[in-house]
């Protein structure tokens, strides 16, 4: 027998087995897994003024034949630029609509929501659903849902978009289509299937036909919560979450969707959870304490407060209140059992 002897490595055999699609789990080391959860997602605040600024000057440079939405997104600094996402979930982005303005009618798998920042009187419609939008409401157009976005007033208008893209990503589940024509035609206002929702519960309303929390709605319920000092949250002061009236789940199946109220000075305590958030502030100004960054925030802001990381909030003001609007993932991690508090 005439071969030449070769002695064995570790380095041979993950290189013959690497050829072979095949990894060992050697290669991990003694190390394990970590003994509590990481994330890559940031603390990261974004100024109005910055996000403003830009969405005034894509106003001038993008028009909606070029662009299917004039949208800036907001991007954390530790998750993949390419992606553009603000967390490893739910995307943060906000819209920018002139008057005559309409943004082209489309469904996708990613369920998206708007909250309104600034100007009145333009509409989303929803599956056949006119939603004239004023500052704090917020429209839901869950995943699948026939959209479109048009401008008739005077004024543009400003709005924040929440989606779960990040997740519907992650799962490789992204797909979109766009409906025959621009608009799709209005079947029904908002106000209509509010105002016989009642009736409409009793009598089994289709699970996709609520769409629209009015501000004035949520404010009055936000404030009759305020009134009530046994109703305050150590950790957000008075928070209000928005439950979906058909099934009084959450918002949306992988989004909760919250406004708090932070009275004047009010400091909360600190926790920390598996779930990640991003708020937005609707009044007034506060800081964040978030792991061992403080992010000072005014009218207008953004930012994430990563999973696992402790945080509380302070209104700085001792005059004013604070209310912000918060979106979190907790709904799919408290689906799959991943969801945990600490304090
Ligand atoms: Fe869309
Ligand atoms: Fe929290």
């Amino acid at each position: 027998m005439n071969h030449t002897a070769r002695i064995d490595s570790v380095a041979l055999l993950d290189r013959d087995m690497a050829r072979k699609n095949l990894s060992g789990y050697w290669r991990l080391g003694m190390e394990g897994l970590p003994a509590q959860p990481v994330t890559a997602v940031e603390p990261c605040l974004w100024k109005w003024a910055d996000v403003y600024a830009s969405l005034l000057r894509a106003g001038e440079l993008i028009n909606l034949e070029q662009s299917e939405r004039r949208v800036v997104r907001l991007v954390n600094p530790g998750l993949n630029q390419q992606l553009a996402f603000a967390t490893h979930t739910i995307q943060i982005s906000f819209q920018y609509v002139k008057p005559a303005e309409n943004a082209r009618a489309h469904r996708h798998t990613p369920a998206a929501l708007r909250f309104v920042v600034q100007g009145s009187g333009a509409y989303t419609t929803v599956n056949g659903q006119q939603c004239v939008m004023e500052p704090g409401d917020l429209i839901l157009t869950p995943k699948l849902t026939w959209h479109d976005h048009s401008n008739e007033s005077k004024e543009p208008i400003v709005w924040l978009d929440g989606l779960d893209f990040p997740l519907v990503t992650a799962l490789h589940q992204v797909m979109q289509e766009r409906y025959p024509e621009r608009r799709q035609p209005i079947e029904k206002s908002s106000e209509e299937v509010m105002s016989h929702l009642g009736e409409a519960l009793r009598n089994g309303l289709a699970s996709g036909e609520f769409f629209h929390y009015k501000w004035r709605d949520t404010e009055k319920a936000l404030r009759e919560l305020a009134a009530s000092p046994a109703a305050r949250d150590r950790f957000d002061g008075y928070l209000l979450e928005y439950r979906h009236p058909l099934t009084n789940g959450p918002t949306m199946t992988t989004i909760q969707c919250a406004v708090q109220l932070l009275p004047p000075g009010e400091e909360t305590e600190t926790h920390r959870h598996t779930s990640t958030a991003i708020y937005h502030v609707f009044r007034g100004s506060g800081t964040t304490q978030i792991g061992e960054r403080r992010f000072d925030w005014e009218q207008g802001d953004s930012f994430v407060v990563p999973l696992w990381h402790a945080h509380g909030h302070l209104n700085r003001s001792s005059s004013d209140e604070a209310i912000l609007f918060s979106m979190s993932d907790a709904p799919m991690l408290k689906a799959l059992g991943f969801y945990r508090e600490e304090f």
